[in-house]
Parts: C-alpha cells; sequence; structure tokens
C-alpha cells in the first residue's frame, strides 16, 4: 500500500522540482534584463559614475522595495533623468515611470540583485575643514538612525557615506520643500539645519571615500 503510494507521489515531486527550476530560470532571465535598463543611468552593478545619479549598489533589500513603492506613490518628486548609455540614449524618462512599470516580483528580484552588490563610494573632491565640522552635526543628529557615519546597510534608510554629493544635495532640498516625504523623526533634525550646516554634511558625505 505504502510503497505504491510512494510512486504517484515522486513522479508528482519531480514535476515540481522541474516546474519550479523553470520559473526560476525566466525569473533569473527577467532580473539580467531589468537590471541593464537600470545600468543604463545607475552604471555597471549600481555603481553610477554620473553625480546626479545615486549609487545603488550594495543598498538594503527593504529600502530598495520601500523606495519604489514610494516613487509608485508620488511621496518622492519624478524628477526628470535622461538615459546616458544604451538604446534610448538621451531621451528622458523620470523614476516614478519607471516605478509604476515595475511588478512586486520584479521589485523583489531587483531588490536582492542590488543589494547582492557593494557599494562603490565616489570619487569626488571635498574641503576637509567643512568634512571635520559636518561629521559633528552627523554624529549629534543624524547618526542615530544613519549608523557608521551613514554607511550601514542595517539601517534601511539608503547609505549616505560615499554618495555623489550633488545627489545628496538635491534630496536635502527635496526633503526641505515638502516633495519628498520625511521620516517623522528625521523632521526635526533637518529643519534645524542652517546652510552652511547642509553644506558642511554634503562635504562629510562625501570625503569618506
Ligand atoms: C533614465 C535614467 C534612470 C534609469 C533608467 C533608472 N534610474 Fe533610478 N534614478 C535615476 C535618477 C536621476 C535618480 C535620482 C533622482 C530621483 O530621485 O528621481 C534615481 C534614483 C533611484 C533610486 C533612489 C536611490 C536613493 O538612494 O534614494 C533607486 C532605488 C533607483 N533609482 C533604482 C532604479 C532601478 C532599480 C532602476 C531600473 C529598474 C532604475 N533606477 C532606473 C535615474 C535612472
Ligand atoms: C529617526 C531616524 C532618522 C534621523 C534622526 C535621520 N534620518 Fe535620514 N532617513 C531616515 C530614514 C528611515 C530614511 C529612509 C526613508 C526615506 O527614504 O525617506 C532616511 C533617509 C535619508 C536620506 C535619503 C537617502 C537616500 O539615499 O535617498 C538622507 C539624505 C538623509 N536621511 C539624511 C539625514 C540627515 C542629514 C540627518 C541628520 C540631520 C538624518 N537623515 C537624520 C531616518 C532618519
Amino acid at each position: 500500500m505504502n510503497a505504491m503510494s510512494t510512486k504517484p507521489l515522486s513522479a508528482l515531486a519531480a514535476i515540481a522540482v522541474m516546474s519550479s527550476l523553470i520559473i526560476f530560470d525566466t525569473a533569473v532571465a527577467d532580473v539580467d534584463k531589468l537590471v541593464e535598463d537600470c545600468a543604463n543611468c545607475h552604471g555597471k552593478d549600481g555603481a553610477s559614475t554620473e553625480s546626479s545619479v545615486p549609487i545603488i549598489g550594495g543598498i538594503s533589500e527593504l529600502f530598495m522595495i520601500d523606495t519604489i513603492a514610494i516613487y509608485k506613490d508620488r511621496d518622492r518628486p519624478c524628477i526628470e533623468a535622461e538615459y546616458l548609455e544604451g538604446p534610448d540614449k538621451g531621451s528622458k524618462t523620470d523614476m516614478c515611470k519607471i516605478a509604476d512599470e515595475l511588478s512586486d516580483e520584479e521589485i523583489e528580484s531587483l531588490a536582492k540583485f542590488y543589494a547582492g552588490k557593494t557599494f562603490v563610494r565616489a570619487k569626488q573632491s571635498f574641503d576637509p575643514e567643512k568634512a571635520a565640522r559636518g561629521q559633528k552635526i552627523h554624529d549629534s543628529n543624524c547618526e542615530k538612525c544613519h549608523e557608521d557615519g551613514g554607511s550601514s546597510v542595517e539601517d534601511d534608510a539608503g547609505i549616505l557615506a560615499g554618495q555623489w554629493m550633488p545627489y545628496l544635495e538635491q534630496t536635502f532640498k527635496s526633503y526641505l520643500s515638502g516633495e519628498r516625504v520625511m521620516p517623522k523623526k528625521m523632521k526635526p533634525k533637518m529643519e534645524k539645519l542652517s546652510d552652511t550646516g547642509m553644506e558642511d554634511l554634503l562635504h562629510y558625505y562625501g570625503s569618506l571615500q
């Protein structure tokens, strides 16, 4: 009795294994294709070499998933972005449109892909005096949530250390204008920064290379 019932079961199990392999294969192929599109702006493995485009290699899965949802909800501005490479080079789009096109499965595969890469810090020039002042401001206002100088992946709050300064500057402006919704407890810290304080912070994050 037992021996007889194991036969059809194992055949079924074999089919299940085969079909899951097929599903797995197409998922992998799809993520490669998607990533190719992202790479036209964010660079290979998300290590952007363009100062207005953020480095996304090495960001946490959760931060990527949340961020794409935020673009879909328009809780971040839809800033016009130009394709830097590839077949669409020169044509314009924005992250909201890109986010709208992505399914939940695609977002998850993209999040896994980029979380598996290394955050390659930008090589950029900075002023050491401003950076030193910026570090103090960071330590007393931002370190609590952006640990280790804003380099901790576990914070799920993006990576500030080594991020492109022009991108970060634009981000500060979007937060302060209200176009990008801020976490409740970050708001008072950001709003009390002076213009010089903000500039010092940018130089601090830029100095981490
Ligand atoms: C046409 C250029 C372009 C393409 C293609 C593109 N991006 Fe972007 N992306 C940008 C720019 C510019 C920004 C910064 C401005 C903004 O917030 O919209 C950005 C911002 C982001 C951010 C926010 C990072 C942060 O630290 O807050 C994420 C995440 C992101 N993109 C992921 C992706 C993924 C995943 C793809 C591919 C599915 C992709 N992008 C395709 C140009 C592009
Ligand atoms: C109470 C926690 C908290 C504090 C304090 C805080 N942040 Fe944040 N921050 C977050 C979280 C959570 C996110 C991610 C959510 C989002 O995308 O808006 C974030 C996102 C950011 C981003 C966007 C990163 C990116 O790649 O898009 C910047 C820039 C930033 N914070 C700067 C600062 C600075 C500068 C300070 C100190 C003056 C600060 N934060 C204080 C929690 C905090």
